[in-house]
Parts: C-alpha cells; structure tokens; sequence
C-alpha cells in the first residue's frame, strides 16, 4: 500500500512539473555570441553582479565578460565568493553587495557551488527575510539569472534546484522554477585548466544524470529525448575531453552533454545511484561524480526486468554489442578509476541506508522500491567494490 501512495506522489509530481518547468531558457555559445548575449541583457538591465570564485579571478575569465558587458553600456560590479560549498552566511554576504550595488542581473561563472550560491541570492532577493527553503517557496522577482558553467557535469543550468549549507551545517534545498537561470553562456575555453580527474568526473556525473533520467519512472518523450542527446555527445566526445581539456569542440559538447542531462534530470529525477552516492559521497569524501558512477555501475543489474527495455535503448543510443555495465566498466578502466575499496561496518551501512531512503522516497521515481536492509547491503558492497558484473 505504501508504494502504491508513492507512486500516486510520484505520478503527481510528474504532472506538476509539466506546468512548473515550462519556462524557456536563451543559450547562447561561444566567444561569438557573447556580443549577442550582453546586447540582450543591455536592453532589460542596468547593473550586472559579476558573481565568480577565486579561480575564475585567477585566471582572469570573467574580464572578457566585463569588458563586453561594458562595450553594452552595463555596469558591472564583480563579487569573487569562496568556491566552496555555499551556506547561508555565504548568500547573506552576497545579497548585501548585490543590493548594496543596486544591481539587477546576476552573472554567475563557475562550477556547481557558484552556480547554486547564485541562485540561492536570487530566491533571497525575491523573499527578503521570508524562509526560501523547501519546494516552491521563492516568490516572483526580476531579477535576471546568467549561468556560465565552468565544469560540464552538474547540469545545474539547467535546474530548478539549489543545496545550501544552513546555520547547523545541514544541507538544505531550495527547489523553486523562479530560480532557474533565464540565460547560460557556454563557453568552453573556462574548462581549458580543468584538472584531468575533476573533468572525469564530472562528466561521469552527467552520464549518470542521463541513464539514471532515461530509466526512471518519471521519464516522458521529452525527458528521453533529451538525455540521448546527453549520451550520444558523451560517447563521442567524453573520453577525448579527458586526454584534453583545451580540444574546445569536445569541451563544448560536453558542456552540452552535461545541459541535456540536467534538463532531463530535472524533470524525471534521478535515482538510487544519486542517493547512494550522495550518503557515500558525504560519508567518505568522495568526488560526486565518482560516487554516483559506481553506485550507478552496482544498481542498474538490481534494477533487473524493470529496465529491460530501457537498458537496451541505451545501449543503442551508445552504439555498443557490450551491455550497459559491461560499458561504464571500461570507460572507468579507461580514466584509472577503481573500485572503491573502502570499510563499512553493519551500522555505518545501516546510516547510509536510512539517509540514501530518506533522499529517494518519495521525490525519486526509481524504476524499483528497495526496502532499507537491501539498501544497507548495496552501500556495504559498492563500498567494498564488489560488483555482479
Ligand atoms: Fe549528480
């Protein structure tokens, strides 16, 4: 009876989302577009918070920004946060100069923290001192949101939701359609001194965006289209990205893999391989991205007759005679990525488990419903490395 309710939820937030994320994003590429992009903002805006980290400011990518912001007649003010990731403090200090600065429009280039820290001053600009926390709470504003990514995973462009650290150090979301950017500029050259490992990563993450999107209960024709879009630029471009990082056709089209996974996700969720690897992740300082793929690379032979059809679409989409697992297991021989090889003990997998339920039900319409003692003995294996295939 109970999966029965959550289906019911899950059914009903896939109607919801229809009305919620309608809302048309420009994209705009490359060097030569950035002209076409400042032109458009100069007509509805006046003062843009240029909102980077320090290493955009060390490496200077955001002048040419400026500079082309100001050729527009815009003002800009920059504003360089931490990197890492934001909490609630973080979005305080960066609303007091935003508004401080009277600005109108937010600029935002980097990586999944910046892009979260600059929504969340968008949901604080809309509600003052009204709590944003939560799902639909941001109230309508103005204020314009420009997402340049500086990794091509996270697909945070792409999506209505933002994780922020609170006073207790909890993790909090604010989940609202009012803070998805109304503009992104790709530019591939801001991937160029990405480390190779922060690079695999990360797009390991967007292919998990994109098969545990394709699989899941939530998917429809438009969420399944977007995510073989995301897989068919991955298999082409991933593994050359990877080698170089300043090939800016790969890098571009990895940047566009990881968009089509995020508007995919964002619509159809994610699953299992998330919530699993966010409590890994967490509990033992693993990359996102490589906690996701390996959860992702366990799950999908549990998930059995469920996504028989699915796994199979995917595995045309890929173009490979291989199955689908045997597949991530040579791209991760390919990037020197092992099985993780770590100690968990009965209760410590019991926590995980709790937390890894707590994330999926019911938000997340996975293809199959584990109960927690089964979650408890996936964490122990993924963690020891000990996989079917
Ligand atoms: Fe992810």
């Amino acid at each position: 009876m109970k999966r029965i309710c959550i289906r019911i939820y899950q059914f009903f937030m896939k109607v919801a989302s229809i009305f919620l994320l309608n809302k048309k994003q420009l994209v705009y590429k490359g060097e030569k577009e950035l002209s076409h992009l400042c032109f458009d903002l100069s007509k509805r805006y006046k003062k843009v918070f240029l909102l980077i980290g320090p290493n955009i400011k060390k490496r200077g990518y955001e002048l040419k920004i400026k500079d082309t912001l100001e050729k527009f007649h815009l003002n800009v003010f920059v504003y360089v946060s931490s990197s890492s990731e934001p909490s609630v403090e973080m979005v305080k200090e960066g609303y007091l100069s935003f508004k401080e600065n009277d600005c109108d429009c937010i600029f935002a280039i980097g990586g999944g923290s910046i892009l979260d820290l600059a929504k969340a001053i968008k949901a604080i600009s809309a509600n003052k001192s009204k709590p944003f926390f939560g799902l639909l709470k941001v109230k309508r504003n103005k204020v314009a949101l420009v997402a340049s990514p500086t990794t091509a995973g996270t697909g945070s462009e792409a999506t209505l939701v933002s994780v922020i650290k609170d006073e207790d150090k909890v993790k909090k979301t604010i989940i609202s359609p009012r803070i998805l950017p109304d503009f992104i500029y790709f530019n591939p050259a801001f991937l160029s001194s990405l480390p190779k490992e922060v690079a695999s990563s990360a797009g390991l993450d967007a292919f998990t965006h994109a098969v545990e999107s394709f699989i899941s209960k939530g998917g429809s024709y438009s969420t399944r289209k977007n995510a073989k879009k995301s897989l068919l630029l991955f298999k082409d471009n991933f593994l050359g990205f990877i080698d170089d990082r300043s090939d800016y056709s790969s890098a571009m089209n990895m940047l566009l893999s990881s968009y089509y996974a995020g508007l995919s996700f964002t619509r159809a969720y994610v699953g299992y391989a998330h919530s699993i690897g966010h409590a890994l992740g967490g509990a033992y300082n693993i990359p996102h991205g490589l906690a996701v793929i390996h959860s992702l690379l366990y799950i999908l032979p549990k998930y059995g007759s469920t996504i028989k059809k699915r796994k199979k679409q995917i595995e045309e989409i890929l173009g490979i005679d291989i199955s689908l697992e045997a597949y991530i297991s040579s791209l991760l021989k390919k990037c020197d990525i092992s099985p993780l090889n770590l100690e968990i003990d009965e209760n410590k997998a019991m926590d995980l488990a709790l937390l890894a339920n707590k994330e999926t039900i019911p938000l997340y319409p996975v293809p199959k419903i584990f109960d927690i003692a089964s979650l408890a003995k996936f964490i122990k294996e993924i963690g020891e490395g000990r996989y079917e295939n």
